[in-house]
């Protein structure tokens, strides 16, 4: 019998819903995997935490944290207006998202950027740029560069305001994450391209003298290197041109973000926090408050961060496999969230539906 613990992390906005449909899809996992066992606790994360507790990722959620066997996390974030009843420091994402990164080291972010060819017409792209469909592993370093680096804002003697962020990264850090690249282009088509700036940036004149020294142990990887604005231009007009994709924190913010553009919706975009330790599972996109409450939002992005951390924290390959093709069915057979279904013919369904549906076909495949 496997025990495993996982802590929820809700958060904001749509978050708890798209949360409930998780654990509904967790539920299942464990009825029909009779030598697993989940135990689930939620925690609260984010805005909600905030004003509960006066801390966006308070000691009770941190204590839950580092006791759980993987960590999975909705949403976190108010809208503008809305934030600004926090003191900058604890808003979600700084007082929450990057010290959550920052403890378990999560340097190893996976954001798939898949669309199988039955699902290509999501996409905005035009069928013939699609080809048989989009299928890239966007690899984004997550505790490292500007979002981490020394902050400061002031006056300069002239009373000019100010601002100076820093971009830093040691050389173990690039190593570590080019690694993860080079293993992961190992197990796909063995080709990895490395996006950086080294026509302006020295970050990225440091990031590829590193990844000249560490392909010397991948000899089967072929390195492509594209300049982070030309590959969010080929992102658009050739996607099928990548195939695993390594980059710093911020180009990894911005171009997943297209990558979710370019599949059709955010709705699309599962990932996979990495450390080396403990790992954490979350959608790419954010908390939606425009629409949060309203049972409309598109659970993919969720339950497939459930179907990546099954495989990556768990083991369970199979299960994971499942999880997917029960996902691509609710789609294939017509069915949509209000982002993805467009058009007379469209089966409109929402939050709900989605993971009931994503559930039932899911039970249909054998147990394993
Ligand atoms: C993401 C998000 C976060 C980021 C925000 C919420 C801090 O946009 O995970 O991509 O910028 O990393
Ligand atoms: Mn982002």
């Amino acid at each position: 019998m496997k025990n495993y613990k996982i802590a929820l992390l809700a958060g904001d906005g749509i978050g708890p819903e798209v949360m409930k449909q998780a654990v509904k899809v967790l539920k299942a996992v464990e009825a029909r995997n009779p030598e697993v066992a989940f135990e689930l606790n939620e925690a609260l994360f984010g805005a909600v935490a905030y004003f509960e507790t006066g801390k966006s990722f308070p000691a009770e959620t941190i204590k839950i944290c580092d006791e759980a066997d993987a960590i999975l996390k909705g949403t976190i974030g108010l809208n503008h207006e809305d934030s600004k009843k926090i003191p900058v420091d604890e808003q979600p994402e700084r007082g929450a998202l990057l010290p959550l990164r920052r403890r378990y080291n999560t340097y190893a972010n996976f954001r798939p950027v898949y669309l199988p060819k039955e699902l290509a017409h999501f996409s905005p792209l035009k069928q013939e740029v699609i080809g048989e469909g989009i299928d890239i592993m966007i690899i984004r370093e997550l505790v490292g560069g500007l979002y981490f680096g020394e902050k400061e804002m002031g006056k300069d003697e002239n009373g000019q305001r100010y601002v100076r962020e820093v971009l830093e990264y040691d050389e173990g850090q690039i190593r570590d994450i080019l690694k993860v690249g080079f293993e992961t282009a190992q197990r796909r088509k063995k080709v990895m391209h490395n996006i950086h700036k080294s026509n302006v940036l020295k970050s990225s004149v440091l990031w590829n003298e590193i990844l000249e020294e560490v392909a010397v142990d991948y000899p089967d990887v072929e390195v492509k290197h594209i300049l982070v604005d030309a590959a969010a231009t080929y992102l658009c007009l050739n996607p099928g041109m990548f195939d695993v994709m390594v980059m710093e924190n911020m180009f990894g913010d911005i171009l997943s973000d297209q990558g979710g553009g370019i599949l059709g919706s955010l709705g699309l975009m599962p990932s996979a926090c990495m450390g080396p330790d403990k790992s954490y599972y979350e959608p790419s996109h954010g908390s939606a408050p425009d629409i949060a409450g309203k049972n409309i939002a598109n659970p993919y992005s969720m339950i497939g961060s459930v179907a990546l951390m099954l495989e990556m924290s768990f083991g369970m390959e199979q299960e994971a496999k499942n999880l997917w093709h029960a996902m691509k069915s609710v789609f294939a057979n017509g069915y949509g969230t209000p982002d993805l279904a467009k058009g007379e013919d469209a089966k409109l369904i929402d939050t709900d539906a989605f993971g009931d549906m994503v559930v039932d076909e899911l039970n249909k495949a054998p147990r394993v």
